[in-house]
Formats: structure tokens, C-alpha cells, sequence
């Protein structure tokens, strides 16, 4: 055999040795990723992805999923489906239901599926994850209201807060009594309007005189509404005021509000709404939502008026101290087990 052809065939299997040695590597490489600790969800170097079924994103996600299954929603209960892609989340207003006649172009739905988002997005953080929430993905699909990416593990340890704010998800209910406690104190209401403003909504906490004038537009809405507790605490702010001047009642009235009146700021309204909550409970208020006089147009419109027109009212909430001796109650979670989504299933 001539030299020419010596370097050739030894040039010829030095790079098949090479060629092999590059995919042995790379397997070693998939099975350490699939096995070792979280260290990113996606690489995007072509390294191998995380989101085989019992990975940790994938555990990460479905039970974010079953914390938003505890999350408040109106009329039919959870109006919202998850579907799970891979190292993310889809949540879709669920479409399949009928129409709800007090909520035609499902706005408290939508806000209830905002505050299902809230709560995965806490499960997530409180987990570790870092996420990346796109609200409104699709214009051809309104339905499709988020994507929500499971990005890196957050820096640890992980933020206290976050940890506490997931234990709350599992205290935090409607608690519709009439509560004896004091009024909510200026710390207490800072703190829940904080919440509010962090998620990108507004709160205008009503003045007496405004009360009055909610309490109007509620006793427009009875008869149309089966809350007739709260139209009949809201009544008596009609009935005159009370022997000691209005500022003595326990209760405070506040309007969630934003500057938009699309299904996007009603989704960020319930997020708003589920940080509102959320801190409300941790900090002994309760917070109670009325819709009545947000389901009709009119009303809806009354209220706008007392926010002097520069914003979209999206509910109306009550606020109240909680007694001192409530603890609150656990709660068991609301998610049919069809909704606590797999890989393959896409619930
Ligand atoms: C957008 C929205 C509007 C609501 N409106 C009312 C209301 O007008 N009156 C009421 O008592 N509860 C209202 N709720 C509370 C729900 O009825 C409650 O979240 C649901 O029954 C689940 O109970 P939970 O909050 O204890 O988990 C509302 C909740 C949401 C998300």
C-alpha cells in the first residue's frame, strides 16, 4: 500500500473514533441531565430536554397546577383547563361550558382563570422555579389566555415570602359571615393595595358618601343577583347613618379597577385579585368580592362613575378584619383529577 493511501485510511478511522467518541459523550451527557439535579428546563444548546414525565419540571408543574385548583372563581366553579407542553403551562378559559347569562362576555370568568394563574405562578416561585408568563399568546384564539414557562430554578434559597404565600393558598376561602372585627387599620390596606399595584391593577377604597352610592347601585342589582347577604349589608348604608357617623362602620368598600376594560385586564385583575386575597389572609383581613353590580351593564357603569371615569371597575370588595381567634380553615382542593395534567393527557 502506497504512503498516500496509508494517511488516508488512517485520517478515515481517526475520525470515525472522533464520531464516536462525540456520541458516547452526548448520551452520558442526557442520562447525568435526566438524573441530576434541576438545573434548566429548556438548555436551547441541544442539550437534552427536561420534560420526560416525572422530571422536575413536570412535577413542578402539575403541582402548580393542582394550586391553582384552590384558587376563587365565580358562578361555574373553575371555568378554566390546563394543558401541559413540555416544560409549560397553557391555560385556556374553558369554552366548553354554556354561556352564563350573568356573565355573557365571560369577564368574571376570565378573572377567575387570572387568579388561577396567580396561584400557579406562586406554586412555581415557591418551588423554585423562575417563570415566564405570556398573557393573550394568540389573537386567533382569545380563549388561550396564557403561557406560562418554566424557566431556571430561582436563585436559592428560596424567597420566604413566596414559601409562605403557597401555605396560604391552603388557608385562604369565602368567608361570607358577618364579622364582628375592627376596621382594617392604614398598614393593612397599604399592604393589600401594594398587592394590587404589583400585579398591575389599581384599588380605589370608597369614601363613606361613595358607599352610599355603591349601595345605590347594589339595590339595582337586587333581584337579579341571589346575594342577598351583602345587598342586605350594603342596604343598611341606606338606611341612614348610624348613630355614631358613617366612619365608624366596621366594613371597607373598595373597587378593584384598571385602565382597560379587555379580557387581558380582567385576567390581570384576577391576579390582582389572588395577591389581594392572598396578603389579606396573611395579614387577618377578610376580603369578600361582590359581583352583582359588575354583571350588569348599568350598574357596572354607575360604578365607573365613582372611580370619576378613569378606570374600568372589575369588582367590588369588602373588607374587614377577621376575629382574632380565627385560624382560618384548611382546604382540600378543588381540582378534578382529570384537570392535574400529564405530558400525554392535555386536561
Ligand atoms: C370573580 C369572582 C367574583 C366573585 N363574586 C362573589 C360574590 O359576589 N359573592 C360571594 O359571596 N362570593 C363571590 N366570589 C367568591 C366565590 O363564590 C368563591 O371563590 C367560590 O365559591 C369558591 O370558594 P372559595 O373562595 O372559598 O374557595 C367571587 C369569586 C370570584 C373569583
Amino acid at each position: 500500500m502506497s504512503t498516500a493511501w496509508t494517511v488516508i485510511v488512517v485520517v478515515a478511522l481517526t475520525l470515525l473514533l472522533l464520531a464516536l467518541a462525540v456520541r458516547i459523550a452526548r448520551r452520558f451527557e442526557g442520562h447525568e441531565a435526566a438524573h441530576g439535579p434541576p438545573s434548566r428546563s429548556r438548555t436551547g444548546d441541544g442539550g437534552p430536554s427536561r420534560d420526560a414525565a416525572g422530571s422536575p419540571v413536570t412535577e413542578a408543574l402539575a403541582k402548580a397546577v393542582a394550586a391553582a385548583g384552590l384558587a376563587p372563581s365565580i358562578h361555574q366553579p373553575q371555568p378554566w383547563k390546563w394543558r401541559m407542553t413540555g416544560d409549560g403551562l397553557d391555560l385556556h378559559l374553558d369554552s366548553s361550558r354554556p354561556v352564563d347569562v350573568t356573565d355573557p362576555d365571560a369577564r368574571l370568568a376570565t378573572l377567575s382563570c387570572g387568579a388561577a394563574l396567580h396561584h400557579a405562578r406562586v406554586s412555581l416561585g415557591a418551588q423554585g422555579w423562575r417563570a415566564t408568563v405570556t398573557r393573550m399568546p394568540d389573537v386567533a384564539r382569545p380563549e388561550h389566555l396564557a403561557r406560562v414557562q418554566a424557566d431556571d430554578p430561582a436563585p436559592k434559597p428560596i424567597e420566604p415570602l413566596m414559601v409562605r404565600r403557597e401555605q396560604t393558598i391552603g388557608l385562604r376561602h369565602t368567608d361570607r359571615r358577618e364579622l364582628s372585627g375592627r376596621r382594617v387599620g392604614a398598614d393593612a390596606l397599604a399592604a393589600i393595595i401594594t398587592a394590587v399595584h404589583a400585579q398591575g391593577s389599581l384599588l380605589h377604597v370608597l369614601y363613606p358618601n361613595q358607599v352610599l352610592d355603591l349601595a345605590a347601585a347594589a339595590d339595582l342589582a337586587q333581584g337579579q343577583t341571589d346575594e342577598t347577604g351583602w345587598l342586605a349589608e350594603l342596604a343598611s348604608w341606606n338606611a341612614g347613618p348610624s348613630p355614631t357617623g358613617p366612619h365608624d362602620r366596621p366594613a371597607l368598600f373598595a373597587i378593584l379597577y384598571g385602565r382597560g376594560d379587555q379580557p387581558i385586564n380582567w385576567l390581570r385583575a384576577g391576579e390582582a385579585l389572588s395577591a389581594a386575597w392572598l396578603t389579606a389572609t396573611e395579614i387577618g383581613v377578610s376580603l369578600l368580592p361582590l359581583s352583582a353590580t359588575i354583571e350588569m351593564t348599568h350598574t357596572r357603569e354607575a360604578i365607573r362613575v365613582l372611580l370619576t371615569s378613569v378606570g374600568y371597575p372589575y369588582l367590588v370588595l369588602r373588607l374587614r378584619t377577621t376575629d382574632q381567634d380565627d385560624a382560618g380553615q384548611a382546604r382540600q382542593p378543588q381540582l378534578p383529577i382529570d384537570q392535574i395534567p400529564s405530558p400525554s393527557r392535555s386536561a
